[in-house]
């Protein structure tokens, strides 16, 4: 991560880390079972798409069989159901062909897809427990710091907020014989407050904030604004996440939607909060490179 921080940064890229997925947490150090989360990891892995679009370098911090870029399009396919043979003059009598008509939008897709690795400016890094998110996402703040504000961080994973810590946890399977289960778990601190205050305080940062009652998600996204004192919170709601969202900064709100119309047409609501934010980069940048030169006056 460092040094794709570095090459990119020395050529005045900018560059994005996206956290993308759910968590899980072991209830047992030989794990057999462990609490995990709703999150598909597709608001993380299209938003990387849009980021690369608009020019930025992308750290992928993913969970494991998550949602990817580009691949995240064909999830739902059975990949076999997208393949056929065809007799040929091989040894084997056959050669395998694809269904392109099984696999909408593959040209374009796999054009893009092929442009971005070329180009070198996806970095994908997996991790699977909240022990892994949290380690990793530390060394990336870390690498990110010779960046100042040419550094994003796109917090869309789902972070759990409860753990077990390993002194607490038993070594082997919990058994069902001994009844009913009741756990403790502990809080999770808040990775936010040390990323804004200590591992990259010159760093543009967003955090999204997820409720399922519609009527206290503003509120919640502006006592988050406040608590950490980061930039921006986008605000969604669990069933309506994918066509709504409310991009919240301290001094302004804005509504983003996807309408039904457009949804037919293939838009989603993550290429209107990447281009939404990708402004408010720019001005932040822009408003701190005229505060150091007034100091410097
Ligand atoms: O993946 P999808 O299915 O597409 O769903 C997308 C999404 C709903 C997961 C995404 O849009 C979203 O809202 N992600 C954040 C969900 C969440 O964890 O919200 P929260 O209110 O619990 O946490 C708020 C913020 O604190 C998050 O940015 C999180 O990164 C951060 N956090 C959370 C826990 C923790 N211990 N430390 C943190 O810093």
């Amino acid at each position: 991560m460092a040094e794709f921080a570095r090459d990119h940064g020395s050529r005045g890229t900018r560059v994005v880390l996206i956290t993308s997925g759910g968590t899980k947490v072991p209830l047992e150090s030989r794990t057999v079972r462990f609490l995990d989360n709703f999150s598909s990891g597709r608001r993380g892995s299209a938003s990387a798409e849009y980021f690369l679009r608009a020019g930025y370098a992308v750290i992928f911090l993913h969970r494991h069989r998550s949602m990817y870029p580009y691949s995240r399009r064909y999830t739902s396919h059975n990949w076999l159901d997208t393949l056929r043979l065809v007799p040929s003059s091989d040894a084997s009598g056959h050669q395998v062909q694809v269904q392109q008509s099984q696999l909408p939008d593959i040209v374009r897709v796999l054009q893009e897809y092929s442009s971005m690795k070329e180009s070198g400016r996806l970095l994908p890094v997996e991790f699977n427990t909240l022990s892994d998110y949290l380690h990793l996402l530390q060394a990336a703040a870390q690498a990110f710091s010779p960046l100042g504000s040419n550094a994003m961080f796109y917090l869309a994973a789902a972070v759990s907020d409860f753990y077990i810590p390993a002194s607490e946890m038993p070594e082997h399977k919990i058994q069902s014989s001994s009844g009913p289960l009741q756990i403790t778990m502990k809080m999770v601190p808040k990775m936010l407050s040390p990323l804004v205050k200590e591992w990259a305080p010159k760093a543009f940062v967003i955090s999204f904030k997820l409720e399922t009652d519609p009527s206290i998600l503003i509120e919640r996204a502006r006592k988050a604004l406040a608590t950490y004192s980061h930039q921006v919170v986008v605000a969604n709601v669990l069933d309506s996440r994918r066509s709504y969202v409310v991009v919240v900064t301290n001094t302004d709100e804005a509504n983003l939607s996807v309408s039904e119309e457009e949804e037919r047409l293939g838009v989603e609501i993550e290429e209107k909060i990447i281009e939404d934010i990708v402004t408010r980069h720019t001005s932040f940048i822009g408003n701190l490179d005229e505060k150091s030169n007034a100091s410097k006056n």
